[in-house]
């Protein structure tokens, strides 16, 4: 569905890309136009087929619900994309979320410094007073992300790391140590594991404790509403693995019915030689005993049994997270990426773009 509207004086118009109505021209268009910006942007980085990105895109989220706009050039091509995220209304904790939206997008290398993403935040801004929105969070990875983000007037929060680390360099001996050492200091821990899938009865008992530990990993000083495990969030997720194929592993340390400790990861079917690490967390009065470093170790030789394929783990840790990142460091992990979190409101936009001759010439038309 293409609802094009003029733009800019260097002619860059915007239009909504809805993914559910979309003819086969528009997605074949968008397609080469997401392939080519991972090209640039991560170059060597795997890129799902078109056929799973398709899919990926079309499937309904339950909790979320992502507006997609396009800035074309004058010939009709994709020059530009921005993505907004926003809670769904009427689901669970929507005040909460109300105040949020998160913003993803770019511009093709070939058409940077032109514009076209201030051209973008003029929707931006449309769309945040339209649906009230008064926070836009941005992540930026590339020296150019967060370049733009300080020139728009954004507000750095938070900043993150990609680590990565080769299970080939993995010391198995140290492992079993970390692990014995927890299930020692931890006498009377249960472990309890789930490889592939966590039956939905056991997640529906976990999304609150979980959701405590999580809620208390460091963002900084992100604005953000409560960071929670949802059960729907999960449906939607295994109903995606279920189709083009992918684990989730669960590590816990039980004290009676208790978290003591967490670690869950996830290996997907498009990137067979990665494990992604998701949550790892102890709960309070049970840190400084060892126990990450064991559900840790017990996660990494369950996915290397599991997944002999697998080469490498991914894990997203916050600069501020030292113990985290101390033992990552000892585990192998290295940075492979800085990651900074922006966040702007309307009136940061709307200065910014009152500085801009082609958002002042697009108010005219
Ligand atoms: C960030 C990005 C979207 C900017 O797109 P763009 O169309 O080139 O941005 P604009 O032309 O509208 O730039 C607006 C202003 O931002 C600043 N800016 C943008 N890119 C910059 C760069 N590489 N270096 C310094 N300043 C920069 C400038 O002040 C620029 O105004 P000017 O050109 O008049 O000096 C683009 O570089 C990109 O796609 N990067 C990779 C993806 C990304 O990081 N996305 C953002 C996070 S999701």
């Amino acid at each position: 569905m293409l609802e094009t509207r003029a733009a800019d004086v260097r002619h860059f118009a915007t239009s909504v890309f809805d993914p559910q109505q979309a003819s086969a021209e528009e997605w074949s268009k968008v397609l080469a136009y997401w392939r080519l910006r991972n090209e640039e942007d991560f170059p060597g980085e795997p890129w799902p087929t078109d056929a799973d990105n398709m899919q990926n895109v079309r499937q309904h989220t339950p909790l979320h619900v992502v507006h997609r706009i396009l800035a074309l050039d004058g010939q009709g091509d994709i020059v530009g994309s921005l993505n907004m995220s926003v809670r769904r209304e009427g689901t669970p904790g929507y005040p909460a979320h109300a105040p949020f939206v998160d913003v993803w997008g770019g511009v093709r290398r070939s058409h940077r410094r032109q514009g076209v993403a201030s051209t973008l935040m003029r929707t931006l801004l449309t769309s945040m007073e339209e649906r009230g929105k008064t926070t836009a969070t941005v992540k930026a990875s590339l020296p150019e992300g967060h370049a733009f983000l300080a020139a728009i007037g954004a507000a750095e929060k938070h900043r993150s790391i990609e680590n990565r680390m080769a299970f080939a360099d993995l010391d198995g001996a140290a492992l079993a140590r970390w692990r014995a050492e927890a299930l020692a200091a931890g006498r009377g821990l249960r472990m309890e594991i789930h490889a592939g899938r966590v039956p939905f009865e056991r997640l529906a008992t976990l999304m609150a404790p979980l959701s405590a530990l999580l809620d208390e990993v460091p963002t900084t000083a992100l604005e953000r509403p409560p960071m929670r495990f949802e059960l729907e969030d999960f449906r939607a997720w295994y109903a995606e693995i279920d189709r083009r194929g992918g684990e989730h592993f669960l590590v816990l340390l039980l004290d009676g019915n208790e978290v003591a400790a967490v670690c869950d990861a996830s290996w997907n079917q498009l990137y067979p030689d990665r494990m992604f690490q998701r949550l790892t967390a102890v709960a309070r009065h049970w840190r400084g005993k060892g126990l990450a470093k064991g559900v840790k170790a017990l996660m990494l030789e369950l996915v290397r049994e599991r997944h002999p394929e697998v080469t490498m783990a991914v894990t997203h840790n916050a600069e501020v997270n030292a113990p985290m990142l101390s033992i990552n460091r000892r585990l192998g992990f290295a940075a492979h990426r800085h990651d900074a979190v922006y966040q702007i409101g309307p009136e940061s936009l709307r200065a910014f773009l009152s500085t801009r001759p082609l958002a002042t010439r697009e108010q005219h038309q």
